[in-house]
């Protein structure tokens, strides 16, 4: 009950906002010239049905509540905030992405500030509720959705804007996780659809480390995880804008790195000629070897424990053994 009531007034918001950046002059002139200068076209803006909130104190809040929406599911769908005891609109001046389920609805939205100042946040998102769980949503996967069970292969990338530029680009097999740290029950939804995840992230440390963290929740998944560095500086949406589509794919194609190699060529690096950590590195490359989902197949298993003796300058055979020992623990 609630959930519906959530779902149609989000249904009811992502026309309003809309609405207001095709066919009101503010949007036109403040976010739909924000959205063309970045270089989107209205073909994917629709696609993905973008909108912009006037930035005046109240005009959503006054037109849902005229239409009859409960001021209480108002306040749980993050649309709006009470201030002053009034009902005022959460994402004024801001673009509008919506984010969809896997049915197409709309459980909430990411409203992004058109010029950046250090007082307010960059994107505001739905707060947490029955409809919106932060950890359960993978940005993008109801426009993926066909794109990836063609490709047989999820492109995982950081952001909203990301996601939009690729597709505008023709590569349409991507989803965003809103930020970095993939969860749990984001790789069950992507192992769903395919066991070929391709994690997209800035070349940065931080989006290392964060491909790094889910990396034994992947293999757990049964996920075969592949790992694409963007350059510094950059993310998939300016990098494809510079580069173009063609030239990202083979980017993309000839930048791919086994996730559990590069972990483990990131450690080695870290050892260098510490012996203590490099024993500790190849404890921990066979128990992430270990780790892979048994139900999946021998053979890659075997693959790994050959190419990273090799790495390591071991005898394949002692790894073997260690490998086998995690996995009865
Ligand atoms: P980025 O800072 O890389 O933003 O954050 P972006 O996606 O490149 O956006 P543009 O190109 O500047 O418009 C990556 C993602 O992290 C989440 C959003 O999902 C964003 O798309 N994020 C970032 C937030 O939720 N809040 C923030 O304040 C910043
Ligand atoms: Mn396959
Ligand atoms: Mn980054
Ligand atoms: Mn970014
Ligand atoms: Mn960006």
């Amino acid at each position: 009950q609630l959930a519906d009531s959530l779902y149609i007034l989000n249904g009811f918001a992502q026309k309003f906002f809309s609405d207001a950046l095709f066919n009101t002059e503010e949007g036109q002139d403040i976010g739909l010239s924000y959205l063309k200068e970045r270089g989107f076209n209205e073909e994917i803006m629709r696609k993905f049905q973008l909108g912009y909130c006037p930035d005046q104190r109240d005009t959503f809040a006054r037109a849902a509540l005229a239409a009859q929406y409960n001021p209480e599911y108002l306040q749980k769908s993050g649309l709006v905030v009470l201030r002053d005891e009034k009902l005022i609109d959460n994402y004024r001046g801001r673009i509008i992405f919506p984010v969809h389920n896997q049915t197409g609805k709309v459980i909430g939205f990411g409203a992004r500030i058109i010029r950046s100042n250090d007082r307010a946040p960059k994107y505001i998102n739905t707060p947490e509720n029955e409809i919106y769980v932060k950890s359960k949503i993978l940005y993008g996967s109801y426009q993926a959705r066909q794109a990836i069970d063609k490709a047989d292969e999820c492109l995982l990338v950081e952001g909203y804007t990301d996601v939009i530029s690729l597709h505008q680009a023709g590569i349409e097999n991507v989803v965003a996780s809103g930020g970095t740290s993939l969860t749990i029950d984001q790789l069950r939804l992507v192992r769903k659809y395919t066991h070929h995840l391709t994690i997209i992230y800035d070349g940065d440390n931080a989006g290392i480390k964060a491909a790094l963290r889910g990396l034994d929740l992947a293999l757990e998944e049964g996920l075969d995880v592949k790992l694409v560095l963007i350059p510094d500086k950059e993310d998939p949406d300016s990098y494809v804008r510079r580069i173009g589509a063609a030239a990202f794919r083979d980017f993309v194609a000839a930048n791919k790195k086994d996730v559990i190699l590069f972990q483990l060529e990131v450690a080695l690096k870290d050892a260098a000629n510490d012996t203590n950590k490099k024993a500790a590195v190849v404890n921990q490359v066979a128990e992430t070897i270990a780790r892979i989902n048994k139900a999946e197949d021998f053979t890659r298993q075997q693959d790994y424990i050959r190419q990273s003796a090799e790495l390591l300058h071991i005898e394949e055979t002692g790894l073997h053994t260690l490998v086998n020992k995690y996995i009865r623990e």
